[in-house]
């Protein structure tokens, strides 16, 4: 068993078959940087409200998940005091070197680049859109990693360039069918997924299969659907609180990393849990 990665939430094993572990931690991170500070029981509400998605559309793609029983994993992860509910036991995959954004609401950079260029990531909008409209189609905007590590938007194009438009396509149309189902069911629920990522790759088939995490209010941006409206930043769900926080305190992208007030840390907590809840149905984790 050795750790592969630490990644800013995930510690990632692999075991001695070749499967790997993936533990969700209560690390969080904004502006890029992982703060000095825990949010209780985060990584259990990612990862149970993954788990709930990637059984939901598993009929679309196939998924990482193999177990999230630790009975069935390797003997050092059976502690369920610090295991349980924030552990899986996934395939490896042959990662594509992309995220795929879907993006069902004009928001964010989105936002930005439409007032200012009528397009977004090389695609036009013609539409007339206000802030936080939900748009006529959901949108994939991909991205790779440039040399500094940051995010960077590709155009379609590139994307098909790169991998071919077979695979482009067939990427594109199982993000749509996700994003879709997914939204739908988080919206009888009174969660709007404004825009999320995917991470793609390939099984020990070639079968592509979804992997990291769905639909999670890390991965997405989760508004509350009862007092949504056009024109007016939304209540979110996510970590916005943490970044507003940061960015009052002038603490936005700093080094060494701050550390939450008590307050602003159980309030973010409160935040997750009641997402798992509306989520899953579960009063619990
Ligand atoms: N089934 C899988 N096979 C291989 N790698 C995976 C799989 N599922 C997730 N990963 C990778 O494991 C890591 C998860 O760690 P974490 O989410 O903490 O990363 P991160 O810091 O958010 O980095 P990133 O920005 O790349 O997501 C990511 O690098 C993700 O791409
Ligand atoms: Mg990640």
């Amino acid at each position: 068993m050795k750790k592969i990665i630490s990644g800013k939430v995930r510690e990632v094993y692999e075991t001695d078959n070749g499967e790997l572990v993936l533990v969700t931690t209560d690390r969080i991170s904004a502006f890029d940087v992982i703060l000095d500070s825990t949010i209780p029981n985060k990584g259990k509400a990612l990862n149970l409200i993954s788990l709930y998605w990637f059984e939901l559309t598993k009929d679309i793609i196939p998924n990482h998940i193999i177990t999230d029983d630790l009975s069935k994993m390797p003997a050092e992860f059976a502690d369920k005091e610090k295991y349980g509910s924030r552990t899986v036991m996934t395939k490896k995959l042959k990662m594509l070197p992309y995220e795929f954004i879907v993006r069902g609401y004009m928001f964010g950079s989105m936002w930005e680049d439409y007032k200012k260029n009528g397009a977004y990531c090389g695609q036009p909008i013609k539409e007339e859109y206000q802030l936080a409209e939900k748009l006529k189609e959901p949108m994939v905007t991909p991205s790779v990693k440039n040399s500094e590590g940051h995010d960077e938007n590709i155009t379609l194009d590139r994307l098909r360039a790169e991998i071919g438009d077979e695979k482009a396509d067939e990427l594109v149309d199982v993000c749509i069918k996700i994003y879709n189902k997914c939204y739908e069911e988080a919206k009888k629920k009174g969660i709007i997924i404004a825009d999320t990522k995917f991470e793609f790759g390939y099984d020990e088939n070639g079968v592509l299969t979804i992997g990291d995490e769905i639909m999670t209010p890390d991965s997405s941006r989760f508004w509350a659907a009862e007092d949504y409206k056009t024109g007016v930043s939304p209540r979110s769900y996510d970590k916005q609180f943490v970044r507003d926080w940061l960015i009052e305190n002038k603490l936005n992208g700093v080094t060494p990393a701050p550390k939450l007030p008590e307050e602003i840390a159980e309030k973010t907590a409160a935040l997750y849990k009641e997402c798992y809840t509306k989520i899953t149905g579960k009063a619990e984790y």
